[in-house]
């Protein structure tokens, strides 16, 4: 750990977990907890839990939890010091300055030092551009029309012809081969040695949404293929989570986002003022970055290419939208072909004129559909109809249907009543789309009688659970179960915690959560406590339940001892937990 247990406490419970979450998610009291539509995956129907008294939260759709330090790193994805840092500020707490272990040094190390070379790299390619030997770069982003300023802003940049400048640059500056081969700024040949990825390009490093350089495009100055050369993927460039712009957008007072397919076409847009544009990078839009933007509660405005590629990009990314609960728009850029050559030839008040004219998501769809279709022929024009149909079948709510169905019917002039018909058929032989079934909370499954092994060590974890939601259960097993029947590494580390707070008579969940370094292992755990015990309604079936869970991971316990035994010590513990599962089979009860 960097800090201190005792910082990391203050920190944890002077952000009270509501507030935090509350500034993000929308929440609604329900019983003790809150609960809100998660901000990790998409949903129709809150499965997205906060718990003021165990200070967690969870999602029982997409397993995401943690306490209020997971959030933030989830949400902004910071690092634990950088989330610690924000949370300690929003409380008015200062932290200390703290020696990073060693170990501690070994795991940060890697991301810092992919985010450190990058930099580097970045700030290489833009001195390059403006000294010399870099002309060549410049006049390239001249001719496209970009101010110094818009260069400086985007910190654009040219990569020399030769094969190792930006090799040799960071060498001397004491990084590694494997690094730079690492973060996709050098490839190994057999003969040259290690030598740059991007040779003789205008280079666009880009960032995440918290300005770090993640990655680089570099673009070919002529018609060289291919014309733009990205990064690989690092375990700081994942394309599908992050979005090119986002950094300057996320903090635009637009009340809209303008998805566009390029890096030029963000930059042009910027410097035009529409500095509320952001891109998918290099690959189709993705439901992540669907989920990213959905965040701000603004618009999205697809402004995409008006050809044919362009056209079907689009439908993607409405339909993506869609899923995600969000309705695009669509800005027209004819007869241009993009938002960069838009904005040249008309300027910023044509292009605002565009937006406020940004045709509906759906209509779009409908009318690429219409022109797939002969009219002259009756038979397509059913066909037709069919279509439109089917889609607005995919509409949950009827009165959104409805309205769709009349806009669509004015439009291309079909028989209101004729098409009502038409879906009415349809529906009652495919069924309206339903609700995405959301995954079900878990229930105690009967415990095996045959001893199976449980790979997923569900017995320990349900026991684990248990004794944090009835803290008064620890008397009944104390003098049977410890913290080496917990098999798997991360449910006893989870049970060593447990176990020493129990004994001294207060829980606290939260805390447990920040042994855990890994947002995955932390989800685990965050799994641990937010197992549904509720399924059982009597007392009965209560004590039942749990006699058996704790003979379960008893016995399976004692099956990992005997597999494993060896000398003496091993076998005076196996013989001992033989012992305890015996007293508890011929008692039958605890
Ligand atoms: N792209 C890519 N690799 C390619 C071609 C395109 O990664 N070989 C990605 C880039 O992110 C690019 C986007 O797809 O920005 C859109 O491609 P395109 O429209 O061809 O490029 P523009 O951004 O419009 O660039 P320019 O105006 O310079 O042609
Ligand atoms: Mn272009």
């Amino acid at each position: 750990m960097y800090y201190p247990e005792e910082i990391i406490q203050e920190v944890r419970d002077r952000n009270d977990i509501v507030d935090v979450i509350s500034q993000h998610v929308q929440l609604k009291k329900q019983g003790s907890n809150y609960f809100g539509l998660c901000p990790f995956h998409n949903e129709k129907s809150p499965s997205f839990s906060v718990s003021p008294s165990k200070k967690m939260f969870h999602c029982f759709g997409c397993h995401a939890g943690g306490n209020v330090i997971t959030f933030v790193r989830m949400y902004e994805n910071y690092t634990f010091q950088e989330a610690m840092k924000v949370l300690a500020d929003r409380a008015g707490i200062k932290l200390p300055e703290v020696e990073m272990t060693e170990e501690m040094k070994k795991k940060a190390a890697k991301k810092q030092c992919l985010y450190d070379i990058n930099k580097t790299a970045a700030t290489y390619f833009y001195y390059r551009l403006r000294n010399q030997g870099g002309e060549l770069g410049l006049n390239y982003f001249k001719s496209r029309g970009l101010t110094e300023e818009t260069m400086h802003k985007f910190g654009l940049g040219y990569a020399l012809q030769y094969s190792d400048d930006l090799v040799k640059y960071l060498k001397s500056k004491d990084y590694d081969d494997e690094l730079i081969r690492e973060a996709g700024l050098g490839v190994f040949g057999e003969k040259e040695g290690m030598r740059d990825r991007f040779i003789n390009r205008v280079m666009f490093p880009i960032s995440d949404a918290n300005n770090k350089v993640i990655a680089f495009g570099g673009r070919v100055m002529g018609d060289a293929k291919p014309k733009y050369l990205n990064s690989q993927e690092t375990p700081v460039f994942e394309k599908r989570n992050n979005l090119y712009g986002l950094n300057f957008a996320r903090s635009s007072r637009s009340d809209n986002f303008i998805l566009c397919e390029g890096y030029m076409d963000v930059i042009a847009m910027h410097q035009a003022g529409f500095n509320q544009a952001v891109a998918s990078l290099g690959t189709a839009f993705t439901p992540e970055q669907a989920m990213i933007l959905k965040r701000f509660s603004r618009d999205i405005l697809l402004a995409y290419d008006s050809d044919g590629a362009g056209v079907g990009a689009a439908l993607k990314a409405i339909r993506i939208l869609r899923d995600c609960g969000m309705n695009g728009r669509v800005i027209s850029l004819k007869p241009y072909k993009d938002p960069d050559e838009f904005i040249k030839a008309e300027g910023r008040e044509a292009f605002e004129e565009r937006i406020n004219n940004a045709g509906n998501g759906f209509m779009f769809e409908i009318k690429v559909l219409r022109d797939s279709f002969n009219f002259n022929d009756p038979a397509q024009k059913t066909e037709f109809q069919r279509e439109i149909a089917s889609k607005l079948l995919d509409f949950e709510e009827e009165l959104e249907r409805d309205n769709y169905l009349h806009a669509v019917c004015e439009e291309y002039r079909i028989s209101e009543d004729g098409l009502k018909k038409l879906l009415f058929a349809m529906a009652t032989k495919r069924g309206l789309k339903r609700e995405r079934v959301e995954v079900s909370t878990e229930f105690i499954e009967p415990v095996s009688k045959s001893g199976d092994d449980d790979p997923d060590g569900y017995a320990q974890r349900l026991l684990l659970t248990w004794l944090t939601e009835e803290p008064e259960k620890y008397k009944k097993i104390k003098d049977r179960i410890s913290v080496e029947d917990f098999i798997d590494p991360l449910y006893r580390k989870v049970a060593e915690s447990i176990l020493e707070q129990l004994e001294s008579g207060k829980t606290d969940p939260a805390a447990i959560m920040d042994l855990f370094d890994e947002i995955e292992e932390q989800q685990r755990v965050s799994e641990i406590f937010h197992t549904k015990l509720s399924a059982l309604d009597t007392e009965a079936e209560k004590e039942k339940a749990f006699y058996e869970i704790v003979v379960r991971v008893k016995e399976e316990s004692l099956n990992k001892s005997r597999s494993e035994a060896g000398g003496a010590e091993d076998i005076k513990k196996m013989v001992e937990k033989k012992k305890v599962l015996e007293n508890l089979r011929r008692a039958g009860r605890l």
